[in-house]
């Protein structure tokens, strides 16, 4: 059994690390727990309802792993090299765990649900497997393992949203913060591995998700941003009030919230995105002007074999539509170069295509075949890795172009920028984020604001990443 001490003598003798828990008690944890997470921000996300679970159950997190009675690592399958990663570090793991073998190390996330048990054959010194949906099973697991058992569950769930749990924020800024309103992805873009380690699409409970932005927001957060694979597709039925809550209708709910909170969501498909949501989003100041629209390819025919289900004229008719509805509107998207068949003309009608929609930045990956994906199954991957990676470095070094080109353009703008902390580079210099999405870097001197204040910036230079400017006082 786990040692829980529901501490209300403020016993300063007793072992342990002190953390106030949502009640008024307070907890002190005897075993301790670190988690590492790789891949999505949908991950991040689960590491903090993993937080919150293994709290409940007397483990207090540490930073560092040496430390901990549980390593953990909330894993990513996207690409192959994802997953050679996690295996490194699992080889440091080992050496610790030669020296302390009571310490048990489980591998969370997609990793996990993908190969099953055949993590703990492949890997001996893994102790626990468990896949997205199953983490509440996490305490018991943990006692299992303890106990020498082989602790593996890798159920997925139609159901799962942890909708009752109210994550531990893990490394915040205390400004922005993170939402799960979905899990799972319906979606069979041939080349993703998501649909197989996330399970069907489910919708969580509205009433939770503005609760917890609410939380939030009276906690000092200043934005949220609502996550799902294709956020488009929420959709929940409110019984109690026979409203259907469509995604268009859950942007509206969470930025009436409060307008100094800004609403910010990830990742919208282009099938999927409406104009219903993007007239909210021109409606309420505090929904930012950004979407993130992955495109993959700009070839039609590549795109039929990913199972887009859209061309690439209908891509860039979406582009149109949202400039002209919210005309200041940040666009993003994540391209994938090499895919099966591709041609050199394929490749040059993804260079055209990210000319016209003028990303203001991209994720740029090439093509990994995954295990048991229709791609894997369908095609052969034909395209040579040096010619995928050839491909991938002309269109890094066109989005480079674009990105510096797009952040010219703002230069003598003034944008309205949420403070988010200190630059990188300098403790004189705050870094916020304007709308768009866009990094902004301004000097301290001159002005007494704080993290997450809202400050007016003009902008008077820029590099391809980074705006920089003063703040004004007025518009
Ligand atoms: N749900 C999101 C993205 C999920 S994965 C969406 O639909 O856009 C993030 C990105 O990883 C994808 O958009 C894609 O560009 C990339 N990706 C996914 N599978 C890949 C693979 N097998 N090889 C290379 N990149 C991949
Ligand atoms: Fe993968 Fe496509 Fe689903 Fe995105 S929408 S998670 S790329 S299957
Ligand atoms: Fe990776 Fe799973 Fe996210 S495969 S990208 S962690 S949904």
């Amino acid at each position: 059994m786990l040692d829980l001490f529901i501490d209300k003598t403020h016993d300063e003798n007793r072992q342990g690390e002190r953390f106030m828990s949502t009640s008024t008690e307070e907890i002190v944890y005897t075993k301790r727990f670190y988690i590492e997470s790789y891949g999505c921000q949908m991950n991040f996300s689960d590491s903090e309802i993993v937080a919150s679970i293994l709290n409940k159950s007397g483990f207090g997190p540490t930073s560092n792993f040496e430390d901990a009675d549980v390593v953990l690592l909330n894993t990513c399958s996207i690409r192959e090299k994802a997953e050679q990663t996690i295996r490194n570090r699992l080889q440091t793991f080992r050496q610790i765990k030669k020296q302390k073998p009571a310490m048990l190390i489980g591998v969370l996330g997609c990793m996990a649900e993908r190969l099953k048990s055949k993590f703990l054959e492949e890997e001996k010194l893994v102790d626990i497997v468990i896949g997205p949906d199953a983490y509440r099973a996490l305490p018991a697991l943990i006692e299992e393992a303890g106990e020498g058992q082989r602790a593996v569950n890798v159920l997925l769930s139609r159901e799962e949203t942890y909708a009752d749990i109210s994550p531990v924020r893990l490394n915040s800024n205390g400004v922005t913060g993170f939402v799960s309103i979905m899990r799972g992805c319906n979606n069979m873009c041939s080349f993703c591995v998501v649909p197989f380690t996330r399970g069907r699409e489910r919708s969580r409970d509205a009433h939770s998700i503005i609760n917890e932005c609410a939380e939030l927001f009276n906690d000092g957060y200043r934005e949220v941003t609502l996550l799902g694979q294709n956020v488009d597709s929420y959709y929940w039925i409110d019984e109690s009030k026979d409203e259907i809550v469509t995604f268009a209708k859950l942007l509206e709910k969470v930025a009436l919230i409060n307008p100094l909170l800004r609403v910010r969501f990830s990742t919208s498909h282009p099938k999927d995105i409406t104009d219903e949501v993007l007239f909210t989003i021109s409606k309420y100041e505090n929904i930012c002007d950004y979407i993130h629209l992955p495109v993959q390819s700009g070839s039609t025919r590549i795109l039929q074999l990913m199972n887009r289900t859209y061309t690439r004229e209908w891509y860039l008719a979406k582009i149109k539509r949202i400039r002209e509805i919210i005309p200041d509107c940040g666009i993003s998207s994540d391209i994938i170069t090499g895919f099966c068949t591709e041609t050199e003309d394929d490749h040059g009608d993804t260079l055209t295509l990210m000319e016209y929609a003028r990303y203001d930045m991209s994720y740029m990956f090439f093509y990994s075949e995954r295990p048991g994906t229709l791609a894997a199954r369908r095609y052969a991957d034909d395209i040579p890795e040096e010619t995928k990676r050839r491909r991938l470095s002309e269109v890094v070094k066109l989005q480079n172009q674009l990105s510096q080109a797009s952040n010219k353009n703002d230069v003598g703008k003034i944008f309205k920028v949420l403070i988010e902390g200190d630059s990188k580079k300098s403790d004189e210099n705050w870094m916020g984020r304007s709308s768009q999405n866009k990094v902004v870097i301004f000097p301290k001197a001159e002005n007494d604001f704080r993290k997450g204040d809202y400050a007016f910036v003009k902008i008077n230079d820029c590099t391809g990443a980074t705006l920089i400017g003063r703040t004004v006082s007025t518009i």
